[in-house]
């Protein structure tokens, strides 16, 4: 992938076995099974110059139109990947995939749109975006930003004001880990949730207790255990949970949506459920990882296995993970990401004596949706209709993008997939499309195969190959206001009047 992917040649054959080629801009899907977040249907998919145009049974085209055989298979919205970090520097490195491989890599897995994060620069979302814009140019799918606020003053206040008016930004990812680097104190939340809450933007946290993460980290340094499993050791779940329950009391406190990324133990998801209980608007998102894997592989003896598996939050003990698998299915959580934040061996291996000096994150842009239809779908935990949901269409409900993204209808943008249910998919590093040399999913196999993803009405994904075209990827503009926000002012109204029956005092006589 490497060499062509940062050249931005032109069309033609690349080396490494993409073609550049373009497809046909009529596409006809026939006979499959259409799946949609609210129902499923046998009908052809018409689409148009990256638009869907039709819907229904027996839709007849002239001869020059591309035709695709989807009898038997299901023909879904392409997947949208709520949470990765491409061309992500950290440690004074950058992740081995940038937007061009990590997109390729998405779109060899049916996943058609991803959702970034800006990182200021300096505390600077202005020059974070920016700089952001630019590693986008090279984007073979469309793509969103999250943006991630680090500092807090007048400054970056009205910033956080021209990104939602001005640069199509509805999110602000607010990190309690990560102290000295990212981390935020109980203060600058409550700033970042009260200017979330009057742009109509939606508040993200990373929910571990930072200064208690640190502490842990001290603590098995000098107990000597420097290896990946100290990393897991020295922040327990029960630093997830603190933080989790903390960041819902203050979004509750000011009454406005909250969106926990990478939820990754049991602690988390109940205080999640908890707070759903009581009519709170929390989102919970786990990631493909999360679900499939458990947090053992750090503990292997070989320090470069051990230290792939390594992220934060944590894979978990044995059990999380079926708990975030039913806490999927029961609707406690809405919907998957990735994290996907990769690193090859060489890059993690600069903790070989210190896994504080391990670059976190793992892999899945391009593993998500066959793990989630297998984990999910395939074991019966959950439907073809809410595996769509899951997927895609709660995706591009919270982040306002709704029906252009997150559905297969006329009007909606030709982003579709064509999933096989009795074909099977096997993951490896040889086979995968990242450019990462090492993968966490490796070796795992699983029934369902997306054999087609058409991005922006081009075949580009098609019997086991790759066509992208880099520059071709759009940037989508999320507008503020989502559905999260609908009633919020009436429930500030209420909490308002609720204040309006002064105590009254009679003048003391003593
Ligand atoms: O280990 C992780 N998750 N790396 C990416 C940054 C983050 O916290 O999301
Ligand atoms: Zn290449
Ligand atoms: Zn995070
Ligand atoms: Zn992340």
């Amino acid at each position: 992938l490497n060499e062509f992917c940062d050249s931005g040649i032109g069309l033609g054959e690349s080396k490494c076995g993409i073609s550049l080629s373009t497809s046909s801009s009529k596409i006809l899907i026939k006979g499959g099974t259409v799946v949609n977040a609210h129902r499923e249907e046998v009908a052809d998919v018409y689409v148009e110059d990256g638009i869907i145009i039709a819907v229904k049974p027996n839709i007849k085209v002239p001869d020059h139109v591309t035709v695709l055989d989807a009898t038997g298979k299901f023909v879904m919205p392409g997947g949208i990947d709520p949470h990765a970090h491409l061309a992500m520097n950290g440690l004074g490195m950058e992740t081995v995939d940038d937007f061009f491989s990590g997109q390729a890599a998405a779109l060899a897995g049916g996943t058609t749109m991803h959702i970034d994060f800006v990182i200021p620069v300096n505390g600077s979302l202005t020059a974070g975006f920016e700089t952001y814009i630019k590693k986008a140019m090279k984007s073979c799918m469309d793509y969103g930003f999250h943006v991630a606020v680090t500092k807090w003053d007048e400054v970056v206040s009205k910033e956080m004001e021209i990104m939602v008016k001005e640069k199509g930004i509805n999110s602000f990812k607010f990190f309690l880990a990560y102290k000295g680097v990212f981390m935020v104190n109980d203060e600058l939340l409550l700033e970042g949730f009260k200017k979330c809450k009057s742009l109509g933007a939606l508040a993200m946290v990373h929910a571990e207790n930072g200064d208690a993460v640190y502490e842990g980290q001290k603590r098995m340094i000098e107990l000597g255990i420097t290896g990946p499993e100290g990393h897991a050791l020295s922040r327990p779940p029960s630093l997830e949970g603190e933080a989790t329950a903390r960041t819902i009391r203050l979004a509750s406190f000011v009454n406005t949506p909250l969106y926990v990324v990478h939820v990754m133990s049991i602690d988390a998801v109940e205080e999640i459920a908890r707070a759903r209980k009581t009519g709170q608007r929390v989102i919970g998102e786990p990631t493909a990882a999360g679900l499939a894997l458990d947090g053992s592989g750090v503990w292997d003896p070989d320090f470069i296995t051990a230290a792939k598996f390594l992220m934060s939050p944590p894979l978990r003990a044995p059990g999380h993970d079926k708990a975030l698998q039913a806490a999927l299915s029961t609707g406690v959580l809405q919907l998957v990401g990735t994290d996907h934040c990769s690193w090859n061996s060489t890059q993690k291996a600069l903790g070989m004596n210190d896994f504080r000096k391990i670059p976190n994150g793992v892999n899945g842009i391009e593993e998500r949706m066959h793990l989630v239809w297998d984990i999910m779908v395939e074991s019966g935990q959950i439907s073809v209709t809410d595996y769509v949901r899951v997927t895609s269409t709660e995706c591009a409900r919270i982040f306002n993008i709704y029906p252009r993204k997150g559905a297969i209808l006329p009007g909606s943008d030709a982003d579709i997939i064509i999933l096989n249910p009795n074909s099977s998919f096997e993951i490896t590093a040889k086979s995968h499309h990242s450019r990462s040399d090492t993968n966490v999913f490796e070796g795992t196999k699983g029934k369902g195969k997306v054999e087609v993803t058409i991005a922006g009405g081009r075949i580009v994904w098609e019997n086991d190959e790759l066509k992208v075209v880099p520059g071709s990827g759009k940037y989508v503009e999320m507008p503020p206001f989502s559905y999260l926000f609908d009633g919020i002012d009436k429930l500030d109204a209420k909490y308002l009047s609720s204040l309006k029956a002064p105590v009254k005092r009679f003048k003391s006589t003593a």
